[in-house]
């Protein structure tokens, strides 16, 4: 399911295949400003989605209202078929890991993950086996007697999980979960948790500003931006097809030019792979150079756009031969940086602009201020109207 189609016909809402859908959600706290606005979305049964956008897009917000500590200033949202409001939040049957989530410090562990159980009254050997369980799913049987102040970060993390875990809850929110934890502790645990999620096969709702994170848990990621999807997509689409040049941004690395649409062109002979509808333009760059590139969208001749060309997609020609497939850009080599799995190369390219190639770590370096031609299909060229300016809109 796309963005698109959620957000053109509302949700549809198939009690068995659909687990949550927010149809057409805002959000005010304030009264003015929305802070989640026309939020139309459907995570499937099982599904592992994530919500991924900067600081403040809404991410937190939107959690919270399916969660039931806050209400939608408009729209509706539903769990498995039912409107959450008839719901109260202790019976929607939600595991959280909240955002900057701290244990109780005076339970130790197992009183922690009991916690959840005594209030559904599940007490004595059957709350015990569910501890039991819940530690050996997060890898910490034995550590029952433990306070959170004696435990790492990974660890505590882990207990959190396994607290969120341990009811068999239908639906699994977490916020953040991994912030706190170092790069490699936080690695080992997104591969716990995916795991984790294929072994219970629970709905996962999981927000991060990590892209990283995103791609590596997710089924599809919702990108945030001030309150709006901006795309909904699987970590391979978003990658490969961002919709607009804010996810093409926020996702990945690309090197992006200012260009003026010439004309509308027919698509390259090796243009296949490119899912969707995709219009090709002939673009002049800002010193005159003229390239093919591809859109979502639909360009004027004459109107400005942005160009977009990830830097692991850039390869040295031995030549500028002209071609159907490909572009050839000349290039002036500035600098050149060794990243131990990489070589990151800076260049000089259409006038005052530099371009960013990522080339295998143990190429030969060619000498600086040499200047070299640069080429990828056409494919891998592709075009966006100018960011669009984003105000705030108030409730009506
Ligand atoms: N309780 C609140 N009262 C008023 N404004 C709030 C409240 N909670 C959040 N906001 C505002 O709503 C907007 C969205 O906040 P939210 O916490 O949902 O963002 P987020 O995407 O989770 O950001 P982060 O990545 O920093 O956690 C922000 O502008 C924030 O300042
Ligand atoms: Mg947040």
């Amino acid at each position: 399911m796309t963005m698109n189609s959620d957000q053109k016909n509302g949700v549809k809402t198939v009690p068995g295949q659909i687990s949550v859908a927010y149809d057409h959600v805002d959000k005010s706290y304030d009264g003015q400003n929305l802070v989640v606005r026309d939020l139309c979305l459907a995570v499937q049964r099982g599904e592992f989605l994530t919500l991924l956008g900067p600081s403040g897009s809404g991410k937190t917000t939107s959690l919270m209202m399916l969660a039931g500590f806050e209400n939608p200033t408009r729209g509706r949202i539903y769990l498995n078929g039912v409107p959450v409001e008839t719901v109260p939040p202790e019976k929607r049957n939600i595991g959280f890991v909240f955002q900057n989530y701290a244990l109780f410090p005076h339970m130790n562990v197992a009183e922690n993950i009991a916690f959840p159980l005594r209030y559904r009254g599940i007490k004595g050997a059957a709350a015990r086996q569910k501890v039991d369980e819940a530690l050996a799913m997060v890898r910490l049987s034995g550590l029952h007697g433990r306070k959170p102040a004696q435990l790492s970060g990974g660890q505590q993390q882990r207990v959190a999980l396994a607290r969120a875990l341990v009811f068999d809850p239908q639906l699994v929110l977490m916020d953040e979960p991994l912030g706190a934890l170092d790069k490699q502790l936080r690695e080992q645990m997104q591969f716990e948790i995916k795991q984790i999620h294929a072994r219970l096969g629970v709905t996962f709702v999981y927000v991060t500003h990590d892209q990283s994170e995103a791609l590596t848990l997710s089924d599809r990621i919702a990108v945030f931006h001030d309150g709006r999807i901006e795309q909904i997509a699987t970590p391979t689409a978003l990658y490969d097809q961002p919709q607009t040049a804010f996810v093409a941004r926020f996702i990945g690395e690309n090197n992006f030019f200012e260009v003026t649409v010439t004309a509308a062109t027919a698509p390259p002979a090796d243009s296949v792979g490119i899912a969707g509808q995709a219009h090709f333009y002939r673009v002049t760059t800002q010193d005159g150079a003229s390239l093919v590139a591809w859109s979502h969208h639909v360009m004027a001749a004459g109107s400005k756009a942005i160009l977009a060309i990830r830097p692991e997609r850039l390869e040295f020609a031995a030549s500028a031969a002209p071609s159907a497939t490909h572009n050839y850009i000349r290039a002036t080599l500035e600098k050149s940086f060794f990243l131990g799995d990489h070589l990151r190369l800076q260049f000089a390219v259409f006038g005052p602009e530099s371009l960013i190639v990522k080339a295998p770590p143990h190429l030969a370096v060619p000498a600086m201020g040499q200047s070299l031609t640069l080429t990828a299909p056409m494919a891998a060229w592709q075009i966006f109207p100018p960011t669009q300016n984003t105000q705030k809109t108030g409730v009506a």
